[in-house]
C-alpha cells in the first residue's frame, strides 16, 4: 500500500469524465487500498480516484458507522430532503463553502469484486456521496458555492453569528 500523492482542482484531472471500471482484478484492490490509505493519512471524508490522477470511477469514503466504504461505479438512485451546510474538498485545501445537498442519498454500486449492492447515507454521508460521484463527472463542489471562505473567514462568521445570539 502506498499514499497517493493528492491533485488540487488546478489539475485538469479534476475537470474530466471518468471511465468505467470493466476489469475487477488485483489493479483495482490495490488503487483501492492506496486511496483508503491516503484518505485515512489526508484525514478525509471521501476521496474519488481522478482525486490522485485516475480516471476512473472509484471512491472510497466514510460511511455514518465511520466505516470505510469502497465503491466502484457508483450512482445516485434515490434522494430526499435538502440540507445546506459548509463542504470542503481535500483538492481544494484550506478553503470551504456553502452548498445544499440532499438529506438522504441511496447509491448504487460494485464493490472491488464486482458485486452490486446499494448504500444509504444521512447528513454529512449523504452530502460526501453527492460530493464525490460528482467528481466521477469532473465536477468540483465550488461549481455551487456562491463564495469560498478561509478557515479563518469562518471563524470570523461563526463569531459574529454568536455575537448576534448575545444580543
Ligand atoms: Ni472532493
Amino acid at each position: 500500500m502506498a499514499i497517493r500523492e493528492i491533485l488540487t482542482d488546478k489539475d485538469p484531472a479534476l475537470h474530466k469524465k471518468c471511465h468505467p471500471v470493466t476489469q475487477f482484478d488485483e489493479k483495482l484492490g490495490l488503487l483501492l487500498d492506496d486511496m483508503k490509505e491516503t484518505l485515512a493519512h489526508a484525514n478525509g471524508a471521501g476521496l474519488a480516484a481522478p482525486q490522485i490522477g485516475i480516471l476512473r470511477r472509484v471512491v472510497v469514503l466514510l460511511d455514518n458507522n465511520d466505516e470505510m466504504l469502497e465503491l466502484v461505479n457508483p450512482e445516485i438512485i434515490a434522494q430526499e430532503g435538502e440540507q445546506d451546510g459548509l463542504e470542503g474538498c481535500l483538492s481544494v485545501p484550506g478553503y470551504y463553502g456553502f452548498v445544499k445537498r440532499p438529506m438522504k442519498v441511496k447509491v448504487r454500486a460494485q464493490d472491488r469484486s464486482g458485486k452490486w449492492f446499494e448504500a444509504e447515507g444521512e447528513e454529512i454521508v449523504a452530502r460526501c456521496f453527492c460530493h464525490e460521484t460528482e467528481h466521477l463527472d469532473g465536477h468540483v463542489f465550488t461549481e455551487h458555492a456562491d463564495r469560498l471562505y478561509s478557515a479563518e473567514e469562518l471563524d470570523q462568521l461563526a463569531e459574529d453569528r454568536q455575537g448576534g445570539k448575545d444580543r
